[in-house]
């Protein structure tokens, strides 16, 4: 199956998100990917649920939500009820992971994980079963415009691996350009979140942008 993209809206002009949004949607993107930053898990703060919510209106495409946020469960239903389709939530953040990946689906939600660079792909090991994604931060997280970390290259063909046959989605997130999407894609990722290598060159380059990491 082709490779998803999904562009992070990170790197879009946050004055004109409704068209930049619009704009992505046309040019192809398979989701929408929301980097919500807390200012406390990384130290960037970006956007909340009551822009999920206005952002809904302008698109049809799936919301992958992406929470860099500690705590996160008092969160979790303000993004549901915003318009979220995938809520991912970071293997890093206190408390209790598996109740955390429950109370998503509980609310008809898929659920995700991300792994920070640094975190062994072990920690999956008794969620499996809980999971419709797993995203690999090929960045630490908090800022778009960062260089891909090529070992994470390897932490993707293991979790591959271990995906087996189950239904979840691999994807990848941080640094990913043109130059690596096939390296990526190649390890066993299904899905490619991009932000400056979709938004760069104005809305009449996206569509090429996105089709290039395609490619
Ligand atoms: C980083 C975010 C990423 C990032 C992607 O914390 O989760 O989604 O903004 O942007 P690029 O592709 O520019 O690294
Ligand atoms: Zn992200």
């Amino acid at each position: 199956m082709a490779v998803k993209v999904a562009p992070s809206i990170l790197s879009a002009d946050f004055a004109r998100l409704g068209e930049e949004v619009r704009a992505i949607d046309a040019a192809g993107a398979d989701y929408i990917h929301i980097d919500v930053m807390d200012g406390h898990f990384v130290p960037n703060i970006t956007i909340g649920p009551a822009v999920v919510k206005a952002l809904r209106l302008h698109t049809t495409k799936i919301f992958d939500v992406h929470l860099m946020i500690d705590p996160v469960d008092p969160y979790i239903e303000a993004f549901a009820a915003a318009g979220a389709d995938i809520i991912t939530v970071h293997a890093e953040v206190g408390g209790h992971l598996d109740r955390t990946l429950q109370l998503i689906r509980s609310l008809g939600k898929k659920a995700g994980i991300s792994l920070n660079p640094a975190t062994p792909e072990s920690v999956l090991d008794y969620i499996l079963d809980r999971l419709d994604l797993i995203l690999v931060m090929s960045v630490n997280p908090g800022f778009g415009g960062q260089a891909f970390i090529p070992s994470q290259l390897e932490k993707i063909r293991r979790i591959r691996a271990k995906i087996g046959s189950r239904p979840i989605e691999l994807e990848v997130d941080g640094g990913v350009t043109p130059a690596v999407a096939l390296e990526c894609v190649e390890a066993g990722a299904d899905v490619l979140v991009a932000g400056n290598a979709v938004f760069s060159g104005g809305s009449g380059q996206y569509a090429a942008n996105i089709r290039a990491l395609r490619a």
